[in-house]
């Protein structure tokens, strides 16, 4: 894994023993693109805790702080649980301060 928090930046959520139990990241894959290319994984076990909502926020808020416009992502049309907390996300997004 290469982090160079500049294209790249990857925030990761563990458990109180170091267990990695999500991760999610956003990659530019061109020089100053304004919608770098986005992706989040969490643990099965870990679902349904709020655990994406809050690691997005975040990822958005630092998103903000880079000038960057947004984020894209492939998803496949039946994981309509990824698509429901982009859009309850989205909704809400214009309560996420900037700081
Ligand atoms: C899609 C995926 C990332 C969602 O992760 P998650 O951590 O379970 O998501 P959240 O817990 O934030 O949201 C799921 C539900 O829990 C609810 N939730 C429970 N507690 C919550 C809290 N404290 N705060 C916010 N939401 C909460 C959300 O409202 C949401 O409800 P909904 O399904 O009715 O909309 C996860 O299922 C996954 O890793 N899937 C496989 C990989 C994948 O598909 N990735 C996306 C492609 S990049």
């Amino acid at each position: 894994m290469n982090i160079d928090y500049d294209k790249t930046l990857s925030i990761v959520g563990e458990t109180k023993n170091g267990k990695i139990i999500a991760e999610a990241r956003f990659v530019e894959l061109e020089a100053h693109e304004t919608h770098p290319e986005f992706a989040i994984v969490v643990d099965e076990n870990y679902q349904n805790f709020g655990i994406t909502t809050f690691i997005c926020t975040l990822l958005m808020r630092l998103g903000k702080e880079k000038q960057l416009k947004g984020f894209k992502g492939y998803l496949l049309s039946h994981n309509i649980k990824v698509l429901r907390v982009i859009k309850n996300m989205v909704s809400s997004s214009t309560r996420i301060p900037s700081r």
